[in-house]
């Protein structure tokens, strides 16, 4: 089977960090034989600039018709003023809307080498691995009525909190299978106190359980405790089910846990294609972060390890994933570090591309 990637760098970071993904891709096809069909198109405020628009039907066309998506990031300053019907955002939201990625997988796990980084304690995050499911296709992201209004004389902002049962039953059998490979345990998150979406989304994640998974460990817990707990003690969590919201919240929470936005990766799919894999959407959790671009600061392996999730969710290489997981393992135990994994007293950092050569290297010397 061919395996088709298409790859939108985007903004910002996004284009620094898909360089040194392009490295590793190149060396599976070098040295494992694994060759990828690679295309490459814009979103977000690059696609703007060139076409008035942060993703063309073309690019979304694409998107429809390969095996997997491996995006950068997009947004930055210099879109912030845009008609919000234009932000760089917009295009990735269509993405994940017209592909239909409904289960948004961020997996937070722990590096031994960073267990001393992080700003919790070695003991509450050493050994830490935990999957957030993040529904990623509604919620109050997408529910209508939306906007800013008019009301006699002041403006009113409304957005609304949105879910059916089918949307909240299709990510809560994403989040039981996930949890039956790994330690069979889903906690889902929401506000059934405050929101009746919430009793919803209880009531049906419940359903599902008993009828389906009656194997599978379930609990419910309020997202903003769940916040509290994931900071407290995370490492009683096993698989972590919520809304779209509650998700984008917590699985930056999630992201500090392990040491840097810079190391948080995401696989967001979708049912699968005629050929059985999943529509699919890769990308960092970390965004186009202006603040260091151009730099050389940022940290490349959220991207690379969205690539490994490509290997283990799309193109069925989960020896491939367990490598390069492997070679990036061994880098950071060698001390290889970019700026935002220092700490006071370390040398001087590593560059996004020494990062990158690094990792390649070990995956050289691995085999
Ligand atoms: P951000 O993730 O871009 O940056 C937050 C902080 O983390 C910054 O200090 C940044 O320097 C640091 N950081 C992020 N990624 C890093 C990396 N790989 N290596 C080292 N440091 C890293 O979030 P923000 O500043 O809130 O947002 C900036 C722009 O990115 C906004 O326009 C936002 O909408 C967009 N954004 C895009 C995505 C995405 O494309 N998926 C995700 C989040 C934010
Ligand atoms: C993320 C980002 C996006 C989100 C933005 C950029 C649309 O924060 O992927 O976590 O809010 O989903
Ligand atoms: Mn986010």
């Amino acid at each position: 089977m061919s395996n088709s990637l298409l790859i939108l760098p985007g903004d910002g970071i996004g284009p620094e960090v898909m360089a040194e993904v392009r490295k590793v891709i190149d060396w599976f096809g070098a040295r494992r034989g694994i060759a990828f069909d690679v295309s490459e198109d814009l979103v977000g405020g690059c696609a703007y600039d060139a076409h008035g628009t942060p993703l063309t039907d073309a690019a979304m066309e694409k998107a429809q018709s390969v095996d997997a998506v491996l995006l950068g990031a997009v947004g930055g300053p210099k879109y912030d003023k845009l008609d919000f019907s234009v932000k760089p955002e917009r295009g990735l939201l269509r993405l994940r809307k017209e592909m239909d990625l409904f289960s948004n997988l961020r997996p937070a796990v722990c590096f031994d080498a960073l267990a001393d980084f992080s700003s919790l304690k070695k003991e509450v995050i050493g050994g830490l691995d935990i999957m957030i499911v993040r529904e990623l296709t509604s919620g109050v992201y997408f529910g209508e009525p939306r906007g800013v209004f008019k009301e006699g004389n002041e403006r009113v902002g409304i957005n609304t909190q949105r879910y059916t049962e089918g949307e909240i039953a299709r990510v809560a059998r994403s989040a039981f299978e996930l949890a039956r490979a790994r330690n069979n345990k889903v906690c889902s998150m929401e506000k059934a106190n405050v929101m009746e979406s919430g009793i919803l989304w209880r009531d049906v994640v419940q359903e599902i359980h008993d009828a389906e998974y009656p194997d599978v460990e379930l609990s419910h817990m309020y997202a903003d405790a769940g916040g509290m707990q994931l900071v407290r003690w995370p490492k009683q969590f096993d698989v972590i089910v919520t809304d779209n919201l509650f998700g984008d919240m917590l699985s930056d929470v999630a992201a500090m846990l392990t040491g840097s936005l810079g190391m948080l990766p995401s696989a967001s799919l979708g049912a699968p294609m005629a050929n059985g894999r999943p529509k699919a959407l890769y990308e960092p959790v970390h965004g186009s972060a202006p603040d260091i671009m151009g730099t050389g600061k940022a940290n490349p392996i959220a991207c690379i390890l969205s690539f490994g999730m490509a290997l283990r969710y799309s193109f069925g290489k989960g020896e491939e994933a367990d490598l390069l997981e492997r070679a990036i393992d061994k880098v950071l135990a060698d001390g290889v570090r970019t700026a935002d994994l220092m700490q006071a007293g370390d040398k001087t950092p590593a560059t996004t591309a020494e990062m990158g050569d690094a990792i390649v290297a070990a995956l050289d010397a691995s085999v």
